[in-house]
């Protein structure tokens, strides 16, 4: 450990100097010319807060309820891929760490470690164990996704994040020129063919991941492929990648249990707007009729409080778990999150907030911005 890490920024640093370039460059990568991906983050720095005093703020409560699980805070894991590139234990030291924090874990399709595996390296408490939900794939074979879906259900995840905004795969420049593919003791271990695994196959000249989707995945999807999906699991389903309001109006339409704004952390479609931009947008559209969540350049504590005030019930962090697993493993992750509590707790307390109820749109106002923060 090259020094004591005090914010998100800290540990991107440190793991840019431990992984491979190629590992480093997928985690990192935006498509195209990556404007969205930085603006994600700088989005972030045209809201301000305008906080409110003398309140009492010698006790804040973070808690919040999240698809009928109490967490010990709004803020959660994102699927990521591929965990095990930045650290032997991947996956299951993510879910231990945010087990031991009281979030939850959105366990991608992608992962290096198997639906099965993640849950047990978790520890019973009482009934249960701590909180998983399933990212989901819709892939060109159905029965091989339902199957996904069953294994999950059967050993306790709690809910479907199904991903609507990979067609295809982005462009993503440096995975093209690194021809990125799995390290070869690695593979996508919930599939059990070595090509649908991505532990094999001819990739050309491309990005491997890039290849594998055009194969396995299928862009023929379509909102009927939502109730199909509905009917054909008990867990509540969540739409994962929604930037539009028509789209999260028809997603309340279809009967969905949850919205989540994303832009894939920028992987996708560059020139679309900052996640934190439409996630107001997104939250009318709803009408209160189901939860909104969002993700996408979530690295402050700050960050959080204002993607709580403009009505996103929890929020979610991709990128820098996997800087913190590269750092530390386990330990890495679990750092991070009490880092971004901390953050959070203070930045509630200095706004005014004892409670996430209290977390109100007034708390947020968006400017120009006229100075860099
Ligand atoms: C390396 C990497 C892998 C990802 N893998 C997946 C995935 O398998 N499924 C998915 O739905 N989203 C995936 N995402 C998108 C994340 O779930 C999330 O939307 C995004 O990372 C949030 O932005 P942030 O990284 O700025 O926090 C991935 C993102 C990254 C950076």
């Amino acid at each position: 450990m090259s020094g004591q890490r005090v914010c998100v920024s800290d540990f991107e640093e440190e793991a840019r100097k431990v992984l491979p370039k190629a590992v480093y460059d997928y985690y990192r990568s935006g498509a195209d010319e990556q404007i969205s991906l930085a603006d994600n983050v700088s989005a972030f720095n045209r809201w301000c807060l305008v906080p409110r005093v003398l309140r009492d703020v010698s006790t804040v409560d973070l808690s919040v309820s999240v698809l009928g699980q109490k967490l010990s805070m709004p803020l959660c894991v994102s699927a990521t891929a591929m965990q095990r590139m930045a650290h032997p234990e991947g996956e299951t030291a993510t879910a231990r760490a945010c087990q031991s924090v009281g979030t939850g874990m959105m366990l991608s399709s992608w992962a290096t470690s198997t639906v099965e595996e993640v849950m047990s390296a978790m520890t019973v408490s009482g009934s249960s164990r701590g909180v998983l939900w399933l990212q989901l794939y819709i892939y060109k074979d159905r029965d091989l996704t339902l199957s996904l879906v069953r294994r999950a259900e059967e050993v306790g995840y709690q809910a479907i994040f199904v991903t609507v905004d990979t067609p295809y795969l982005g462009k993503r420049r440096d995975d093209m020129r690194n021809r990125f593919k799995l390290p070869p003791h690695l593979s996508m271990s919930n599939f059990s063919t070595a090509s649908l695994a991505f532990s094999e196959g001819n990739y050309g000249n491309d990005s491997g991941l890039a290849v594998y989707v055009a194969k396995a995945i299928d862009p023929s999807l379509c909102w009927d492929d939502i109730t199909w999906l509905k009917k054909h699991t008990r867990l509540p389903v969540i739409v994962k990648g929604i930037m539009n309001g028509e789209d999260a109006l028809q997603a309340v339409n279809y009967g969905v249990d949850g919205i989540m704004v994303s832009n894939h952390g920028a992987r996708q479609l560059d020139g679309v707007p900052a996640t934190i931009d439409v996630l107001e947008e997104v939250v009318r559209a709803a009408q209160g009729r189901c939860d909104v969540y969002m993700d996408g350049g979530v690295r402050r504590g700050t960050d959080v409080l204002k993607a709580l005030a403009l009505g996103a019930k929890a929020v979610f962090i991709g990128r820098p778990v996997l800087w913190a697993l590269a750092c530390q493993g386990e330990k890495g992750v679990t750092e991070l999150l009490q880092i971004l509590k901390q953050e959070l707790q203070l930045a509630m307390a200095l706004s005014g907030c004892r409670s996430i109820s209290e977390v109100s749109r007034s708390l947020v106002r968006r400017v120009e911005l006229t100075f860099r923060m």
